[in-house]
Parts: structure tokens; C-alpha cells; sequence
């Protein structure tokens, strides 16, 4: 037993070079596939297999590919897929090519193709299905020709040829020349081809094969041709049957030879549920063959059937009988007069009324001579295709060929000896007129009339008389609408463009303006028009009803009477029938005013008279409309400033242009057209730190580089609902916290649970695929193995649960794998591919390049971007995304409030938008003015407090969108900025603060502020921005970066500069450092250089580490500022700028070699750095206290937990600093470690100043040595990077452990503890002797063995803790410090003497041996 679908898959896989598939829609899959995939594993043969998407075009598959070699393409039969191969039928027709369509009671679909190809088989059994599989290929192959072979599936035993022999049978010589009857015919000279390869394929399959097999008495009075399934064979009584094997060619001689001469009757029985036209092709040629037969003439009858079952003895006896009795005119049904249930009957879409405002002005312009080519009016008699823009170009494309067969008839009557004076004159007249809408209707009639009257003997009258319809001039307008020809605005208007036929295409638009954005990107109607104008040769007009009527009357006359086709772009923006006219004329204006919609009319062939084709009729215009014309333009121009070589130019150059621009409209096409073949794909992303995001992207840039449609969101912007009637959607989600979903996709997972919770399958319609990202080694231990990965396995169980169907596997992309997450995208995409049926898709274009920081700064001009225009956009609190890259630059970081932003998201409104200002206050110095004013704008603008940050400077925090500007008004005006705070810049230069060395701190100061100043940014943006400073003389951007360019930095840049023996600015983590060295005589001699320090890393990503800076040699004071632009400058030139994450010059030192970057800066310098001269630190933690100066100045250093000033319950730093500021006549020192100096105060003013030091009990410096030398960076609820709490958490953690460190003996003992709230390392905490640096709420690294001055790296010793954990670990290590310890020992260097962590000797070196040592390592 076989199929006869397997059978025919088998000769199409064992016979041809090419296979093109047709795809089932998604789920089925397609029965040949399965057939080709067995047939690949055991076969040597490897035709290339092409699978086309249900919704695809074949035909031009075929085309693209089909020129080698046998092609053959098998489909089960659709509708829609047939009309799609009509499309190509012509182009099709001459290559060797088979086409298998499947069909099970229908032909009505596979009919049209009839005509379209030179051959067309029928088999109605699997044997007849394999035996004229291998006629068709035989046949195909050796003329060159294409082959339909319509084949009913099902099931019989099959005799086979077996596999070596298909491709030796195709190459075989013919047994014979198949002569037969010497009919001249142009079918006959086909029958002959027919003949003899069907008795080829007869000798080698041992059956005999005919176009037509006849049973029952040759002297029958009945005859019924019979093309359909019955079920076996039939007698009845003097009747004859013919099933028709081969229905083109049908021959007269053929159906001549089988009606009996005595034939009282001819059924034409036809299997098929609708009738395409009356009369149906074959029915047709029985009339005209039986017309030649002389005598009489037998009645000819149509009939049909739907089922195999209905053709019985008795039915078809009745039928017989009933056509005896009284012959009809109409086809008749066979058995039951009912109307087949699989018919429904078909009614015409409804066309709502608004659209008849442009169908009447065609009415109303073209009266008679309007035939809407796709008019609803046909469907009744045509079928519910009649309305497609395919079935309407077949139309036009008929009546085109209708009309110059009439117009050769018309020709040949002229020409023709008795045509008298009068018709002559009338024939001549309408042939000069034919075209013309007015005069060729009356001459049509007077011609008709003369013609009926006279009745000439000449065939060609008979002709015209036939074809008088096309005697009037005809517009004909094919119309594509939402309500009934949706699909016009991609593959049918190609192939209407591509017909070159002249008909006139009128598209209407309805979204309306205001919803412009929520429309189907898809739809593409406003790019319809680009799309043909750029095709050369096509009218194109764009039009508005309901804003330039006139207009609208203008573009249809002009598309009439363009030679070619025309497209009308016509705005209609209503939603509901209901919307009331003036809704559609408000919205009209808004679109046309706002350019949304232009007005205007494009007419190609007024270029070639000189004259001006682009008519403007509105007033805006779009930019990608601009940029054609400009290009248009270019050209227009060029010839007329040398008209001299006009001629050539036009007919070269101009050549060549149409040229490019046809290329271009093709592969304008391609993507049009694929974006509709294949099923669109919706991507949902969850993602907080950006990774899954940039995943989701790529995947979309991919897809769309395969021609899918596709739609990209986050996940929790798509509710349940909206899911639930998505097909495809392909999920990405990375992980967040502890196997946490990320915050953009929480809501989504919420209500999923909710629906599984309710037992709920709301999502059968969906097919999927989860795409899940995380870090197999974020938490190491075997117990967490379960939070790998959650999020994203938890999505594609749970989707499955609510009734989603998988369509590829759940992918895992892992950030440990070599390629991190890419490595496991890799293996899922491909299967995706698979499941559209586009992996086979060759790729060309280069994926677009992710606009990347680098874009941004260089299309910023000068980093003005569009902040002006965000800041006066009250709509939304946010800037737009690249404008908040560029405020770095500035000083302003956005961010939202944390806390809240859950909440906000469920209440469906933004996050809580709002901005970090950054001061840029060199070496941390300001005065009590500049203070107070700082103080004032945190409570006016700002959230009420500010903080010292760890580059020595004041951070604002909470300030809202419209505050910023009065902000840093502010600021400007106590002579403070912000400039290059933040960005790809040198940041704030911090210094030394030495309260005890006035001198020396007055030099350093002025070196610090100089090298800041030095390599300040120099765009004028920033005061046109902020502080309202006119623009560059007429809004041209003139800005010169002479230091940066328009790229920037690679990366931020950090430049410090220590006094020894205290390394309270932690020069190490510095990219430049400037050691002071002080002479003999205690006068600044110079400075040691630094340089390579850095501390931002990426969890899991071990490409990225900190890094402790090298000395480089020495310089002197003067040579200082040149020295650290050279440094920047050759790292503005090597750093790399296409990884952000590998871009900080110490990568840069580490790529290069220390030596060779050296050498290169050195060489810039054209000088060479004196060697580094001997220095020491002891420390980095500030001398908190009392100092006096050199100059008799005093000097407090204050401790400000965290650096936040804040009034606290017990603690009112804030007013009391304030009040300090109001008697306070020296300055303020800002540390890098958050502190702040009161500085240089007077002696006259020390009483004073102490007394309100107390009074606000900020000369309490009786904290534990452990809190002294702690370090926090803000993390919650502002920094959008925090992964954990830093700030708020790290004195409650240190309440915990100094009282470790009291129990032990250590309360005054400094240890350096800092903590971080993500791997960024604001408050350096890679060189502290005890860090935790947050992974997610609660969760740390812990790192230890730092140097005690900054000196030395410190090294991941735990993975994962939480506070008992850091609790537990540190109690025996503190404990075990106070009694081993050395003398002067300090904590970091014991833990490593103790065998608790291994020393990190340099940065590369950071992720060896983590974890700990001997006993004291666990598993990492
Ligand atoms: C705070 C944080 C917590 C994480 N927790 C997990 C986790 O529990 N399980 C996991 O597999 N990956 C975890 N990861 C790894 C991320 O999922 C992975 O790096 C992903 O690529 C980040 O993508 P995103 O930038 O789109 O958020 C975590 C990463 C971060 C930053
Ligand atoms: S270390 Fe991370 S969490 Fe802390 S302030 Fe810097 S970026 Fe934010």
C-alpha cells in the first residue's frame, strides 16, 4: 500500500535538480517534506530543497532558482497559492518544470492554471499519480517545458519504478516521434510531445498511458466527459464515459475521435465546489471542437459534482435522463440539486460608505468608461477572490489582450476588400480615437450598429462584434482598501507596476493621524508611494479628499491618461463607519499640515518633455520624500549646467539612473513581499541591564534580514490578553536578582502565574519560543544551581501550561559559555529559521550596526543632541534615550526612583523620572558661598540632600526634568559647573587635601585645577543649553574639540593627584596619577606619574577586572598638564571603542604593553619622563581632626557617613554645616572618600567654628576604626546600575562587624570596608582590604586582601553572601587578626599572610586562585 503523495514526492526527489515546497500553515507540516527528509538518508541523490512559507510566492522562488535542470514544486493546492503561481505563469511556462498539486474533491483552485502552461495532467489513482509524475518530469525535462500534474490524493498499492532507474529513464531517447493525425494546430504540435513521452513512460512502466481513457458502448447516444474522482468505474446504458487525463493540450481531433458520430448529448462533468467563470474552459472546447463536426451537432451540457460519492450509476443515469428531457443552459449539479455544502454561497464584501467619497468621483470622472477591475460586485459571480489585486490584474490583463485582438480584428476589416466607405471611415476614425474616453464610445456604437446591419462576410467582423465591449474607451482602476483588498499595498501593486500594464491603482489609507503610532507598521501604504516613484516610469499622486478635492479630480485624470500604471495614495483616516465627517476632516488636516500625509502629484513623463515632475500641493513635505526629490533634483540640475551634454547625459546617465532606481524598487519589493509571505514574528524581551534587550534586537535585525515582519516590545508592555491573540512570538528574558525575572517583565510573570493558578489556556493560538540568558555561575554554590536560567525556563513551562505551543526549543545562552549568551543564540536561532522556513535564506545584507555611544557622541554635534528640544517637552519626565547619554557629558545622569518603580510600572505610568546632578569642583575645593548655594539647590531643587562623592565633589539627587536648568543656573552663577562631570571626558580631578601642608596643598590645588581646566571640553553646548548663551552665529554648529573630536573618549577618564604619605584620593584607581614629590627644602619638586588604574568590572564577564596603576617615571610641575592630555589623547586613539566594556585605558595599557604606551606617549610629548622618584603612602583613609597649618590656618576634618549631608534625628549635619558656612571664611576640602575639610579657617574664627562644630556634634569623631575607613557608593534607590543596596545598608553592616571588632580588641584599629551596589566600583572597592560589591538584594561578593593605602588588589573570596554569612565569616577572621596579627599588621595583609586569600599581583591576574585558600576555599 502507498499514497499517492509519497509517490509522487519520490520521482519529484529521484528526477529533479530543484524542489521548491510549499509549506502547510504552522502547525502541519508539509506531507512531502517527510518524504524528501527519508528520501535524503537513503538516497545518493541531493536535490536542493527549497521550502516556501504558506503565504509565499512560489513562482518566484521558482524563478529566482529554476533555470538548471529539472525543477519541480509540489504543493497541496490552495486557492491562494495557485493565484500566486498564475502571477508567474508566463515566465514559468518555458522553463523545465513540474508542478504537483495535490488535491483531494476540488480542481476548481488548480484550474487556472490550465491555460497559464503548455501541459496539464490529471491522475485520479496513485498508480496514474506515479505514472505521470515520471511523464510530467520526463516531458519537462526534455522540452523544456512546464508541467502541471493535478493529482487527487490517496491510498492504493503502487507499482514503483525503482530509484536507479528515474534519471536514466528522463535522459532516454523517445520510442517514439508520437505522430498521430496530422492536425496543424498549436496544440497538437504539443499532443505530439505528449505522445511520445507518454509512450516512453507507458514502455517503461509497463501500463498503458492516454490523455484520455473512454469505457462503455463506442455507439452510446450519451457522452460524459468526466474530469473528477469517482469512486471505481461506472456503467450505464448507452452511455459513454471519457476521464480526461490531459487536459492541455485538448485537441479537436481528440474529442472528436471519442464522441460517437451518433452522440445525441455531451455531459462536460467537472469536479469542483465553484465555478470560476460560466462556462467553464473545457466545456468551452468541446462547443468549439464539436462545432466542426458537420451534421448534426450533439447538445453539450455542463455539469459538476463536489464529492467522488455523488458519481454513481444512478446519479449520473439521472442526469443523463434530465439533460434528455430538458437540456439547460446553466451548469447543472450532479445528484442533489442543493448547493454543495463546501460552497458557500459568496457574498461581496461590504465596502463601508466612507469609501465611496473616492469611488463616486471615479463615477462621477469617468462615468461609463469606470470599470473597477476588483470591484466587490464580482465576487457574487467570481468568487470571494475576485476582489484580490492578483485576480484584477488578471482581469486587466485579459481585457488588455481582448482589446489588441480587437484592435488587429478592426485593422484587418480596413484592410479588408469588401469593408464598404462608410464602415471604413468609422474604423478608421475609432482607431484613431479608441483611446480617447469621450469620442470612441459613440463611434464604438455607430461601429456595432454598421457591423449588425451589414453583417460582412470577413471573420474579423465576427471578431469585433465578439469583442465589442472593449470598443469604448475604458479607465481601469484596480482599488486596495482595509475593507477589501487589504493586500494591495505590497505584492500587488509590484506586480501591477511590473505588468507595465496601464492601470490605475487607487490605495486608501484610514489610520488616522493621531493613531499613527499605533498602526501596523506593516502596512507600509505611505511608503508605497516612494516605492513607485522610484520605479521611474509610474504615476504617482498622493491625495486627501477631505482637504484638496480639486486635487484629488487633478491626479485621477492625470493617472487616466498616463500610458502606464498610476498609483493614487488617497488619505481616509476614519475607524468606525460611524466617524462622523468631521473626525475625517480634522484629521486629514492634521495630517497634511503636519507632512504626515503630503499632497502631491509625480508625473515621470513630464521630465522627459523638460518640464517639472514633482507637483507639491501641500504645503509639507516628509523627509525621505525630500531626499528623493533632492536626488531627483541633483539630476535635473546637472543636465541643465551642461546642456550642452544634455542628450548624453539624459541618455546615458539617465539610463543608469532608471536603472538603479528599478534596482532599487526590486529590492524594495523583496522586503516588501517577504515581510508579508512569511507569518510576522512579535519578540518580547524582559531584560535589566540591557543584554537580553540588545538579543531581542539582534534577533528582530535578523528576522527582518530573512524578510519576516516583526514587532518588538518588552515583555510587561504586552498584556495576557493581547498575547492570547498573538501566532508567534519569540520571548527573551535574561535574569535578574536570585533566578528573578527582570523588572521590565515582573508584571508579565505575574499575571502568567495567575492564569496557570486559575488553570486557564488562553494562549492556544500562540506558538513560541524562550530564548532564556543568564549566568550558570552568578550563584556558584550546587545548591543555586535552580536560579540559573529561572526566569526564562519558568516562561516556556508556563506558556505551555496556558496553552502556548512551542515552536522551537527553549534556547540557553549562558554568560560563562566562550562566546557568552551568543554561544547559546547560535544553536536556538537556526531552529527558529526553521520554523518560518526561511533558514535556507541567504543573508546579504550586514546586520544593521546597534546605534552605539560612539554614534551618538558623533551625531550629538558637540553634545547638543536634542536635550534643548527634551527639556521643553512637558509630556514625559524623561529625555530622550541618546539625549541621556550625552547629559553625562554635562554633569546629568537620568534616573528613576527604584523604590517606586514596580509600583509605578503596575499603575501604568512612567518611572519616576529624575536627574543626578554632578558638580565639577577641581581638587575639591569650594568656598562657603559655593556651599551654601549647594545646600539651597538640594533643598529647592533636589530631594533635600546632597552627597560628597568619591571624586570629591557634590552630587544632587532627585532633581526633576524641569528643575534642571534652574539647577545648574545656579550653580553657574557661585562660578561652579557641571561640564564633563560625567561622560566620556576627564572627570572631576580630585587632590590631596593635607590640611597640615598649606603650601604644598596651594600648589597641588593650582596644578589639579590647571590640568582640569586643561582638558575641559570646549563645545559651546553646554551654555546654549543650560545657561541660555546664544547660539553659534546663524544655528550652524561650529564647535572645535581640540583635545577630543567629535568621538570623545573611548571611556571616562580619571585623573588624580596624591601628596605621601596619604593616598587619600587612591591615586592607583586613577587612569593618570600625579604623586607629589617634595624636595629637601620641602618645596614641590615634581610628580611621579601614574598611570592604568581603573575599578568597573562586569559580573562574569572575566575579560573585564580592576586594575592598580603603574608608575611611569617623573615630571615636573610644568610638564604635568601636557603629560596627562598626552596619556588621554594616545588613549583617546587606542582605546577601544567597540567594546564600552574593554575601553578604559587600563585595557588599553594591558592590549598595548605598559612599555609600548608608554613609548607612544612619550613620543607625543617629544620628550622622555625622568625616572620615578622614591615615595611612600601610609595610608588612604583621611586624617580625621583638628590640624594646624603651616600658615596658622586651622583645619577639621569631619566624618560624613557615606558622604551624605542630611539632617538626621540627633545629627543635623546639614544645617550645621550651612551654619558653618555662614561664618566660615576659608574653604571647604571635599576627600575622595566622601569627607569634608573645613579648611583654612582663621584663628579669629576657630572659637566659633568649634562651637557650632559641637553644637551640631560634627566633631564627633568617636567612631570604631572600622567605620572610620568605610566606604559606601549611593546604589537605592537612585543608580539606575545598583544591583544591591550599598549606601543605606553598609552602617548597618558595620554596627554589626565593629562590634566584632570591640569584642576583640580592635575598636580603633583601621580596617578598610567599602561596598559597592554593582560591580562599577564608585567607591573603589576592589583596593579595600574587605569589600562587598552587591550581585542582588542582599547578595554580595566578598572580596579580600587589599592593600591598607590602596596599594594592592584585593580577590573575590566568596561568591555569594548574604549578612549572616559575611557575619560568620568575619567573626573568626577578626578574631583570629587581633591575636595573630603582626605588629603594625593590617587586616588585609594578614588575611593573605593567613592563608585566607592569595595576594592579586596584577590586575590581569585578579580571578586566579578566587575563592579563597587551603581550607578556606570552597568551590568556585
Ligand atoms: C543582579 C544580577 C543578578 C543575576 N542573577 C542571575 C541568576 O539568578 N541566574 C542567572 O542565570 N543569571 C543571573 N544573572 C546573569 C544575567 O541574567 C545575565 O548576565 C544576563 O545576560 C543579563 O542580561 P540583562 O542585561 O538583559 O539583564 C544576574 C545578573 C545580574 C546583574
Ligand atoms: S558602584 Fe554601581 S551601584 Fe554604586 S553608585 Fe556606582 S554605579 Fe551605582
Amino acid at each position: 500500500m502507498s499514497n499517492a503523495l509519497s509517490s509522487v514526492a519520490r520521482i519529484a526527489y529521484l528526477s529533479s535538480d530543484l524542489i521548491v515546497d510549499s509549506r502547510p500553515p504552522f502547525p502541519s507540516v508539509s506531507p512531502f517534506a517527510a518524504q524528501y527528509d527519508s528520501l535524503h538518508a537513503t538516497s545518493s541523490r541531493r536535490p536542493t530543497v527549497y521550502p516556501v512559507p504558506v503565504a509565499g510566492d512560489p513562482g518566484a522562488t521558482l524563478l529566482r532558482h529554476g533555470s538548471a535542470g529539472l525543477a519541480s514544486f509540489t504543493a497541496v493546492a490552495t486557492a491562494q497559492m495557485i493565484i500566486r503561481l498564475v502571477l508567474h505563469a508566463a515566465e514559468l511556462s518555458s522553463l523545465p518544470l513540474v508542478l504537483h498539486l495535490a488535491v483531494t474533491d476540488d480542481l476548481s483552485d488548480v484550474l487556472l492554471l490550465r491555460s497559464a502552461v503548455p501541459f496539464f495532467l490529471v491522475s485520479y489513482t496513485p498508480q496514474q499519480a506515479h505514472d505521470n509524475a515520471l511523464l510530467a518530469s520526463r516531458l519537462a525535462r526534455r522540452e523544456n517545458k512546464a508541467v502541471v500534474h493535478v493529482f487527487y490524493n490517496s491510498d492504493d498499492h503502487v507499482a514503483e519504478i525503482d530509484s536507479d532507474s528515474v534519471l536514466p529513464f528522463l535522459n532516454s531517447e523517445n520510442l517514439s516521434n508520437g505522430l498521430n493525425g496530422a492536425e496543424h494546430t498549436p496544440g497538437a504540435e504539443l499532443y505530439k510531445l505528449y505522445q511520445a513521452a507518454a509512450a516512453s513512460t507507458s514502455a517503461r512502466v509497463d501500463r498503458t498511458l492516454s490523455s484520455l481513457s473512454s469505457s462503455g458502448p463506442s455507439t452510446a447516444s450519451s457522452v460524459v466527459f468526466l474530469l473528477g474522482q469517482a469512486e471505481g468505474s461506472i456503467e450505464v446504458d448507452d452511455v459513454l464515459f471519457a476521464s480526461v487525463n490531459l487536459l492541455t493540450p485538448f485537441t479537436a481531433s481528440q474529442i472528436i475521435d471519442t464522441v460517437p458520430e451518433k452522440a445525441a448529448r455531451v455531459i462536460v462533468l467537472e469536479q469542483v465546489h465553484r465555478s470560476n467563470t460560466k462556462w467553464s474552459p473545457l466545456y468551452l472546447d468541446l462547443v468549439a471542437a464539436l462545432q466542426q463536426r458537420e451534421g448534426t451537432r450533439p447538445h453539450i451540457q455542463s455539469a459538476y459534482y463536489t464529492k467522488a460519492s455523488q458519481v454513481t450509476a444512478e446519479s449520473i443515469a439521472k442526469l443523463v435522463q434530465t439533460v434528455a428531457e430538458k437540456p439547460a443552459s446553466a451548469p447543472i449539479q450532479l445528484g442533489d440539486a442543493m448547493p454543495s455544502p463546501s460552497c458557500p454561497p459568496q457574498t461581496a464584501p461590504h465596502v463601508p460608505k466612507h469609501e465611496l467619497s473616492y469611488t463616486k468621483i471615479l463615477a462621477y470622472v469617468f462615468g461609463q468608461r469606470l470599470e473597477i477591475s476588483n470591484s466587490p460586485e464580482n465576487v457574487s459571480s467570481q468568487g470571494a477572490h475576485a476582489t484580490t489585486p492578483e485576480y484584477a490584474l488578471g482581469r486587466v490583463r485579459a481585457q488588455v489582450e481582448q482589446r489588441a485582438d480587437l484592435i488587429k480584428a478592426v485593422q484587418e476589416l480596413l484592410e479588408a476588400k469588401e469593408t464598404d466607405a462608410d464602415l471604413h471611415k468609422l474604423l478608421s476614425q475609432w482607431l484613431l480615437k479608441r483611446d480617447d474616453g469621450t469620442k470612441s464610445r459613440p463611434l464604438a456604437d455607430e461601429i456595432v450598429a454598421a457591423l449588425e446591419a451589414s453583417t460582412p462576410s470577413h471573420p474579423a467582423a465576427a471578431r469585433i462584434l465578439s469583442l465589442r465591449q472593449y470598443l469604448p474607451s475604458q479607465s481601469r482602476w484596480i482599488i486596495g482598501s482595509d475593507a477589501w483588498s487589504y493586500d494591495l499595498g505590497a505584492s500587488g501593486l509590484h506586480h501591477a507596476i511590473a505588468s507595465g500594464l496601464d492601470v490605475n491603482i487607487l490605495i486608501l489609507d484610514t489610520l488616522p493621524y493621531s493613531a499613527r503610532n499605533s498602526g501596523d507598521p506593516h502596512r507600509r501604504k505611505q511608503d508605497v508611494g516612494l516605492y513607485a516613484m522610484n520605479h521611474g516610469d509610474v504615476y504617482v499622486a498622493s491625495v486627501a479628499v477631505y482637504s484638496a478635492y480639486a486635487q484629488v479630480l487633478q491626479a485621477v485624470m492625470e493617472a487616466d491618461r498616463h500610458k502606464g500604471p498610476s498609483v493614487i495614495l488617497a488619505y481616509l483616516p476614519y475607524t468606525t463607519e460611524e466617524t462622523p465627517a468631521l473626525d475625517i476632516l480634522k484629521e486629514t488636516k492634521l495630517a497634511v499640515d503636519a507632512g504626515y500625509w503630503p499632497l502631491y502629484r509625480w508625473d515621470p513623463f513630464k521630465e522627459s518633455e523638460g518640464r517639472e515632475p514633482f507637483a507639491l500641493d501641500s504645503d509639507s513635505v516628509k523627509n525621505d520624500l525630500k531626499e528623493f526629490l533632492d536626488r531627483q533634483n541633483h539630476l535635473s540640475q546637472l543636465v541643465r549646467s551642461k546642456p550642452q551634454l544634455a542628450a548624453e547625459i539624459v541618455g546615458n546617465l539617465g539610463d543608469n539612473v532608471k536603472e538603479i532606481r528599478r534596482r532599487k524598487a526590486a529590492a524594495a519589493y523583496d522586503t516588501l513581499l517577504t515581510d508579508l509571505d512569511a507569518p510576522p514574528l512579535t519578540i518580547l524581551y524582559a531584560s535589566d541591564g540591557g543584554n537580553a534587550e540588545k538579543f531581542a534586537k539582534k534577533l528582530g535585525n535578523q528576522a527582518k534580514a530573512r524578510g519576516l515582519a516583526t514587532t518588538l516590545a518588552t515583555l510587561d508592555s504586552v498584556p495576557l490578553d493581547t498575547l492570547a491573540g498573538e501566532e508567534y512570538v519569540a520571548f527573551v528574558t535574561s535574569t535578574a536578582g536570585q533566578g528573578e525575572a527582570p523588572q521590565n517583565g515582573r508584571q508579565f510573570f505575574k499575571a502568567l502565574n495567575a492564569a496557570v493558578a486559575r488553570g486557564e489556556t488562553p494562549l492556544s493560538k500562540l506558538r513560541y519560543s524562550v530564548f532564556a540568558m543568564g549566568d550558570s555561575h552568578y550563584w556558584p554554590r550546587p545548591e543555586d544551581a535552580g536560579y540559573y536560567n529561572r526566569p526564562g525556563k519558568d516562561l516556556d513551562a508556563r506558556l505551555a501550561q496556558l496553552g502556548g505551543e512551542r515552536f522551537a526549543e527553549l534556547g540557553l545562552g549562558d554568560d560563562q559559555d566562550a562566546d557568552g549568551p551568543a554561544t547559546g543564540f547560535k544553536v536556538w536561532l537556526p531552529k527558529l529559521w526553521k520554523t518560518f522556513g526561511v533558514d535556507a535564506v541567504e543573508v546579504h545584507e550586514a546586520e544593521p550596526a546597534p546605534i552605539t555611544n560612539e554614534h551618538i557622541k558623533a551625531a550629538s554635534g558637540y553634545l547638543r543632541g536634542t536635550i534643548a528640544e527634551g527639556l521643553v517637552d512637558t509630556s514625559t519626565g524623561a529625555l530622550a534615550e541618546a539625549d541621556t547619554q550625552l547629559t553625562k557629558f554635562h554633569g546629568i545622569y537620568q534616573q528613576d526612583d527604584r523604590d517606586i518603580r514596580e509600583e509605578r510600572l503596575a499603575q501604568g505610568v512612567e518611572p519616576a523620572y529624575s536627574f543626578m546632578i554632578r558638580v565639577r569642583t577641581p581638587a575639591g575645593v569650594c568656598t562657603p558661598e559655593q556651599w551654601l548655594r549647594m545646600d539651597e539647590i538640594a533643598d529647592e531643587h533636589g530631594n533635600g540632600t546632597f552627597k560628597l562623592t568619591t571624586r570629591a565633589t557634590f552630587q544632587f539627587h532627585g532633581v526633576i526634568k524641569r528643575h534642571l536648568k534652574p539647577s545648574i543656573q545656579e550653580i553657574n552663577k557661585v562660578l561652579l559647573d557641571t561640564l564633563a562631570a560625567c561622560g566620556d571626558v576627564n572627570r572631576n580631578v580630585t587632590c590631596a587635601v593635607i590640611p597640615t601642608m598649606s603650601k604644598l596643598h596651594k600648589q597641588v590645588f593650582e596644578f589639579s585645577k590647571l590640568v582640569s581646566d586643561h582638558l575641559l571640553p570646549r563645545t559651546t553646548a553646554y551654555h546654549e543649553i543650560w545657561l541660555d548663551k546664544k547660539m553659534v552665529a546663524g544655528g550652524a554648529i561650529k564647535d572645535f574639540e581640540p583635545l577630543y573630536g567629535e568621538f570623545y573618549l573611548p571611556r571616562k577618564f580619571k585623573i588624580a593627584v596624591a601628596v605621601p604619605p596619604t593616598n587619600d584620593v587612591d591615586i592607583y584607581a586613577n587612569d593618570v596619577g600625579f604623586i607629589a614629590i617634595v624636595d629637601d627644602k620641602g618645596e614641590l619638586a615634581g610628580f611621579n606619574v601614574t598611570i592604568g588604574g581603573g575599578m568597573g568590572v562586569t559580573h562574569g564577564n572575566k575579560k573585564t577586572y580592576p586594575r592598580i596603576a603603574d608608575v611611569i617615571g617623573f615630571c615636573t610641575v610644568e610638564q604635568g598638564p601636557l603629560i596627562a592630555e598626552k596619556i588621554m589623547l594616545t588613549q583617546r586613539d587606542n582605546g577601544n571603542r567597540v567594546d564600552r566594556k574593554n575601553a578604559r585605558l587600563k585595557y588599553t595599557i594591558d592590549r598595548m604593553g605598559l612599555d609600548v604606551f608608554k613609548a607612544e606617549v612619550e613620543k607625543r610629548l617629544g620628550f622622555t619622563l625622568a625616572p620615578a622618584r622614591p615615595f611612600a603612602f601610609d595610608r588612604n583613609i583621611d586624617e580625621y581632626g583638628w590640624h594646624a597649618g603651616e600658615d596658622g590656618r586651622h583645619h577639621c576634618m569631619l566624618y560624613i557617613e557615606n558622604g551624605r549631608i542630611q539632617d538626621e534625628p540627633g545629627r543635623d549635619y546639614k544645617t550645621g554645616l550651612r551654619e558653618i558656612a555662614k561664618v566660615h571664611t576659608g574653604t571647604f576640602r571635599l576627600t575622595a572618600n566622601q569627607h569634608v575639610c573645613i579648611s583654612d579657617i582663621e584663628p579669629a574664627n576657630l572659637g566659633e567654628i568649634k562651637r557650632l562644630l559641637a553644637k551640631y556634634r560634627l566633631d564627633d569623631l568617636n567612631y570604631t576604626g572600622l567605620r572610620l575607613g568605610s566606604q559606601a557608593c549611593v546604589a537605592f534607590p537612585t543608580c539606575g546600575l545598583a544591583m544591591a543596596e550599598s549606601e543605606r545598608y553598609l552602617p548597618l553592616l558595620v554596627d554589626k562587624v565593629e562590634k566584632m571588632c570591640e569584642e576583640n580588641g580592635l575598636r580603633n584599629d583601621s580596617i578598610v570596608m567599602r561596598m559597592t551596589g554593582c560591580p562599577n566600583g564608585c567607591a573603589r572597592p576592589y583596593i579595600a582590604e574587605v569589600a562587598f560589591v552587591g550581585k542582588a538584594p542582599g547578595a554580595y561578593l566578598m572580596l579580600l586582601g587589599g592593600g591598607f593605602h590602596g596599594q594592592r588588589l584585593n580577590k573575590i573570596y566568596r561568591e555569594n553572601v548574604t549578612e549572616p554569612e559575611i557575619l560568620e565569616i568575619l567573626g573568626p577572621m577578626i578574631k583570629r587578626y587581633a591575636l595573630e596579627r603582626n605588629d603594625g599588621e593590617h587586616f588585609g595583609d594578614f588575611v593573605i599572610r593567613a592563608g585566607y586569600i592569595a595576594p592579586t599581583t596584577e590586575g590581569r591576574l585578579w580571578y586566579d586562585r578566587m575563592g579563597g585558600e587551603g581550607e578556606h576555599r570552597i568551590a568556585a
